[in-house]
């Protein structure tokens, strides 16, 4: 059942910092911080292709950005373009990532790779699905079930195994930063949970024409996916980009009544240029939500401000979406939306 909650969704939000604990237990040594994930044995990546769809492909953006960090040559494709027309897979370990495992692009997909032959992974939830019995080898994330149609905590539960997955590449060259980062994660969740002013947010723009999601570097996919999570349950218009593509189109439509949301954290370059799209969509009089851990001073910009703890900036990004996953769901909520199924969509997309 909903345990009390009105909505699936709500809930599954809820269980993220229960879920990321399991995704995370066992993984991370108590002792050295070294990351190891027996199932994926001694993986050696040389260069990866993430092969996705939806929310999952959002993850799959993310994680292509921690690889690159790693040294390991990697890209995020739509499984349903990557099916019909795969980049040279030479060398290539091909990750499917699917909360269900039975989505038929990214099998399409995951079986074109199977018999080009590369190596490939499942990255998904679901024992024993389809994708878990036909690749090499299988990664669960570990989130427990989702009813909602709305992926939420299993979004985490990827962002979270990606960084697992990355570490595991790399032995010997571990980021002690990122694994205590991810060791306090579930209890940053809680406390974002717990603190959480999305729905005021919510309420402040009910009546918005359009949502606007920006961010940079791995806000970009947050960006993405908030807009996409916004779409979905609540039906109004949502877009996400990467915020150097503002002035390059989407700035014509940014009027008084197209909040923006700018997910900003830590203080780098990232930051620093971010904020000036904020400051492009102020002058055009466009509402400003900010998803902050307050290193800079994008909140001196903003109508409004969504806390993150500060953290390590990969596991930043996992925190920034817990809060726009809350706006969604009191926009939907409050317009009377079906959130846990919404119109036209299904959990799981088993055609092509
Ligand atoms: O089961 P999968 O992760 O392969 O599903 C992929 C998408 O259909 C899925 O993420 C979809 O975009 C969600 N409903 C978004 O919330």
């Amino acid at each position: 059942g909903k345990s009390g909650y009105d909505h699936f969704m709500l809930k599954e939000i809820h269980e993220q910092p229960r879920a990321l604990r399991q995704c995370l237990r066992g993984r991370v040594s108590e002792l050295d911080g070294d990351v190891t994930v027996p199932e994926l044995g001694d993986i050696e990546l040389e260069r990866v292709h993430l092969v996705a769809a939806g929310t999952s492909y959002h993850a799959a953006v993310y994680g292509a950005q921690l690889l690159c960090d790693a040294g390991i040559s990697a890209q995020a494709h739509y499984a349903h373009e990557y099916a019909i027309s795969p980049p040279p897979i030479e060398n290539a370990t091909v990750v499917g990532v699917s909360q269900s495992g039975e989505t038929a692009d990214t099998l399409a997909a995951t079986r074109e790779a199977r018999r080009l032959g590369a190596e490939t992974l499942a990255l998904t939830n679901t024992v024993g699905s389809t994708m878990a019995r036909e690749c090499d080898k299988a990664f669960y994330i570990r989130s427990g079930p989702e009813i909602g149609v709305a992926a939420t905590k299993t979004f985490a539960g990827q962002q979270t195994a990606l960084n697992l997955l990355a570490e595991a590449a790399t032995p010997g060259a571990g980021d002690r930063d990122l694994v205590s980062a991810l060791r306090d994660l579930p209890g940053n969740v809680q406390e974002i949970l717990d603190e959480s002013t999305a729905e005021s947010v919510a309420e402040a723009y009910i009546d918005a024409d359009s949502y606007f999601f920006i961010g940079r570097g791995l806000n970009f996919p947050v960006s993405l996916e908030g807009a996409l999570k916004m779409k979905e349950i609540s039906y109004e218009h949502a877009e996400g980009f990467a915020a150097g593509e503002l002035k390059h189109g989407p700035l014509a439509l940014v009027t008084a009544n197209t909040p923006v949301f700018a997910t900003v954290t830590g203080d780098g370059e990232y930051a620093r240029k971010t904020i000036g799209n904020v400051k492009e969509v102020e002058a055009r009089d466009a509402p400003v939500v900010a998803v902050t851990d307050g290193r800079s001073n994008v909140g001196r910009y903003a109508d409004h401000v969504l806390d993150v703890p500060q953290t390590h900036p990969r596991v930043a990004a996992i925190l920034a979406n817990v809060q726009l996953q809350l706006v969604s769901y009191y926009t939907a909520a409050m317009l009377g939306r079906s959130i846990d199924k919404p119109r036209n969509l299904a959990k799981s997309v088993t055609v092509e």
